[in-house]
């Protein structure tokens, strides 16, 4: 009789993982903290005084874990921070598809790589964002004296701004995590063929030459093919 054989793709390892949700955390911290700060009527969640501690706490994690990945991670960083900024032909034709990706028809569309032409724009955004919203936050926290009249008011616009930037992008980000059923790619690490096929096309047939052969076990044991991320 012949064995079920699932196959599966790494896509995350727990490194990248393991950061990836920190910075969940420290970005929703920031959030909330953050509009605590800014609007008045939700004052009520400074929790009487520990917000704006738990903001600059916060902060110095945010600003740790991109440091942390690379420390972590150095090979993934490289290729994501080459990848991030480089747009081929196909993602250029993807983008023009982005309206019907947007509700949710990805199939026919241009095959990608690693990453999609949206994802390879958020992570990009989320970069630059990042580096704005921290050293205009450092210049908030440590030179607020001295900034003056008119760089006080250009710093904290370039910090709104920028985390504005960062809350439009990190909705997108969750919208087409769960209209893709892409979330078991930074839960377990793993996505499946299907996925791979219809997301990251490109990729998957990188990624296939590498793929240990498929043997026909001599037991009915799910057998699990897991392929490598290159
Ligand atoms: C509840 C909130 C979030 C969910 C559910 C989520 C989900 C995911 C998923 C499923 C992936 C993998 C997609 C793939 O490539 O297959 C991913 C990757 C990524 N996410 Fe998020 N995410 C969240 C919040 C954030 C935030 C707040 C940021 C940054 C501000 C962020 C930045 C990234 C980046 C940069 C990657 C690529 C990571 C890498 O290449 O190692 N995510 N996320």
């Amino acid at each position: 009789m012949t064995a079920a054989v699932e196959t599966r793709i790494l896509r995350y390892r727990p490194r990248q993982r393991l950061v990836h949700w920190l910075g969940v955390g420290t970005v929703l911290t920031l959030l909330v903290t953050g509009l605590a700060l800014l609007w008045p009527p939700l004052s009520f969640i400074a929790w009487g005084g520990v917000g704006p501690t738990l903001h600059r706490v916060g902060a110095v994690l945010f600003m740790a874990l991109p440091f942390a990945y690379a420390l972590l991670n150095p090979r993934q960083t490289r290729e994501l921070l080459v990848e991030i900024f480089t747009y081929d032909r196909e993602d250029w034709a993807w983008l023009k598809h982005f309206p019907g990706y947007f509700l949710g028809h990805a199939a026919g569309l241009p095959p990608q790589g690693r990453l999609n032409a949206g994802q390879k724009l958020h992570h990009a955004g989320t970069f630059l964002a990042f580096i704005t919203v921290s050293l205009s936050g450092l210049a908030l926290w440590f030179l607020k004296g001295s900034l003056g009249a008119t760089w006080l008011p250009v710093m904290a616009m370039l910090h709104d701004v920028s985390m504005l930037a960062v809350t439009v992008l990190f909705v997108g980000h969750v919208y087409f995590t769960f209209v893709y059923d892409a979330l078991p790619a930074m839960t377990t690490g793993y996505v499946s063929p299907e996925y791979a096929r219809l997301e990251h096309a490109r990729w998957l047939e990188e990624l296939t030459p590498a793929a240990p052969a498929v043997e026909t076990p001599e037991t009915d044991e799910p057998t699990e093919i897991v392929v490598q991320q290159a």
